[in-house]
């Protein structure tokens, strides 16, 4: 058996043209590929949201950094092939249409995707079949006897030790599996798969890193099935009898969407490969994937980031119990910012969250509308039909003056740390704090008391209110805009901030230059006013 590492580098051609920005290097953000027995819900929207808004992030903080979302379609196996026989549709139709939907909502939702990947592509199975040589040449599998359950739901063998503890309804899932398949040896992976586990962060939050550890990994794994069971998957190299396991598969679409098997391929140490999961699939990526690519002589990802689930009820939402939100009907209720907004920010990585409508209205109406949208119309009310931007008087500042800017000022700096943390839910939280907090000192200030006033101390209090206001306003902007990014357009536009100004920089006090064109007039976005049952 040949040694396996990811030191090795068997395509280590840098291209010429593309030399700067490799120094650089690429950051690849991936979402798990849906599968397309079911249509999309909010858990499946909220994944690929996380890897939007991270790649968002990165290239706010540099507009030179190039970061790239890929997602895409699950579309073999057992479970997709009944799905299709229900559904009365050639498998490769149904994916079509399935695929399709998922596509239109991520496009609805203003996700910019960089590479949408559907594993019954002519290019996947090209990469996978190329994987699978290089894995079978390295001698990590061979051919034998294969028996235990399989767990139809999960796509996937039930260890010995898991099986006491499965509900009697759920046993319905499982089948007995007593074939030959091929084995790929785990066996030989262990020590990639520790070092990868011991290194710091490679899962965040590191909570979910020893759920892992707790899992024991089998010495083998069968990486096939017999063709007449699972047909419509990808056959064996060179066995037609055989199609490779749905999960084998499924997670080589990363390879897939980054040039593999070219020689010119991006799966190299120096760009950045983070993949977002649900706690669900961890175990997938964090031990079967690292050991497929220890296997193959590839270097494993740099991070993956696990998040919880969206419940309804307190039970995971899922298709099959019926329980789901459609993207759509959020969309057609609050609009696409506002939904947006509430899945960042109600939506937590370290732990699962709760789905109400009541409860949504009420978060988007005193956040979005009261806390950012009153303050920019309240404020704006004051602007002047002249071209004007309030002026900064730092001879009359005073403590709340300092006050607000000392917020500001870490408000930015707090965000930028959580966001390189996946952190969104809590990002919100610090930008709507700061927002909270402006809307306290602009009423405190009471400008439409100031304004009255002919003294020029009170009129340098004033430019400063409607300055501090408006920088609030502006900076809130930015740090909303991989989140909201319309929604971030529209406040800036509105306080004379073109789209070209629009970096992390632009998120410090002082920084940019409005062109002074601000209306009297602005309504962010209505107040909502739905009866929810
Ligand atoms: N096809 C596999 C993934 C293969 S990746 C190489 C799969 N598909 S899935 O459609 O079932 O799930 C895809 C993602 O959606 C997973 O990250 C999963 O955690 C996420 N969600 C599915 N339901 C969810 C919730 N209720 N809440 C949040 N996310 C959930 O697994």
């Amino acid at each position: 058996m040949e040694k396996c590492s990811w030191k090795e580098n068997r395509y280590g051609q840098i291209d010429s043209g593309a030399i700067a920005q490799m120094k650089r290097g690429i950051t690849y953000v991936t979402t798990p590929i849906y599968y397309v027995n079911a249509v999309p819900h909010i858990g499946h929207l909220y994944s690929t949201l996380l890897a939007d808004a991270y790649c968002r992030w990165t290239r706010l903080k540099d507009p030179l950094n190039v970061a790239k979302l890929i997602t895409g379609t699950d579309e073999h196996g057992i479970k997709v092939q009944k799905a299709a026989e229900v559904a009365k549709e050639e498998p490769q139709r149904f994916c079509d249409q399935v695929s399709s939907k998922f596509k239109g909502i991520f496009e609805l939702f203003g996700i910019e995707i960089h590479d949408y990947v559907r594993t019954s592509e002519k290019r996947h199975y090209f990469a996978v079949q190329h994987i699978w040589d290089e894995v079978s040449r390295r001698g990590y599998i061979s051919k034998g006897y294969h028996e235990g359950w399989y767990d139809k739901k999960e796509e996937a063998f039930v260890p010995q030790n898991a099986l006491d503890s499965i509900s009697s309804e759920y046993k319905d899932n499982l089948e007995w599996v007593n074939e030959e398949n091929y084995k790929f040896s785990l066996k030989n992976c262990h020590d990639h798969i520790q070092n990868f586990l011991a290194r710091p962060n490679s899962i965040y939050p590191p909570k979910y890193a020893s759920s892992v550890q707790d899992f024991r990994v089998q010495d083998e794994l069968s990486v096939s099935r017999i063709s007449m069971r699972a047909s419509w998957a990808i056959p064996v190299p060179g066995d037609s009898s055989q199609t490779i396991y749905v999960w084998f598969d499924a997670l080589a679409n990363y390879l897939t969407s980054l040039g593999y098997p070219n020689e010119k391929h991006a799966w190299k140490d120096e760009n950045r490969i983070i993949h977002v999961v649900g706690k669900d699939i961890l175990r997938f990526h964090s031990i079967y994937w690292i050991a497929f690519l220890a296997a193959a002589g590839l270097k494993p990802p740099n991070q993956i980031i696990c998040h919880g689930h969206w419940k309804m009820n307190d039970v995971k939402m899922s298709k099959s119990l019926g329980n789901v939100i459609s993207p759509c009907a959020l969309a057609e209720v609050f609009g696409i910012d506002a939904s947006r907004y509430f899945l960042f920010r109600e939506g937590h990585i370290e732990h699962d969250s709760s789905f109400s409508w009541k409860f949504a209205q009420e978060r988007i109406n005193s956040e979005v509308v009261d806390t950012l949208g009153n303050l920019l119309s309240r404020s704006c009310r004051f602007a002047r039909p002249e071209r004007w931007y309030p002026a900064f008087y730092a001879e009359s500042l005073n403590n709340e003056d300092c006050e607000l800017m000392s917020i500001l000022e870490q408000t930015a700096k707090n965000v930028a740390t959580l966001n390189e943390d996946f952190q969104f839910a809590h990002s919100l939280e610090a930008i709507m704090d700061s927002l909270r907090a402006t809307n306290k000192y602009f009423a405190y200030r009471e400008p439409w008391s100031l304004v009255k006033s002919e003294a020029m101390v009170n009129k340098h209090v004033l430019e400063n209110t409607l300055y501090l206001t408006f920088e609030a306003l502006k900076i809130s902007a930015v740090l909303l805009s991989p989140f909201v990014p319309e929604l971030s357009n529209r406040v800036l536009d509105h306080l004379g901030f073109s789209e070209e100004l629009l970096t992390l920089k632009l998120a410090r006090l002082h920084a940019g230059k409005s062109s002074g064109i601000v209306s009297k007039k602005m309504i962010l976005l209505k107040r909502f006013s739905h009866t929810f049952e």
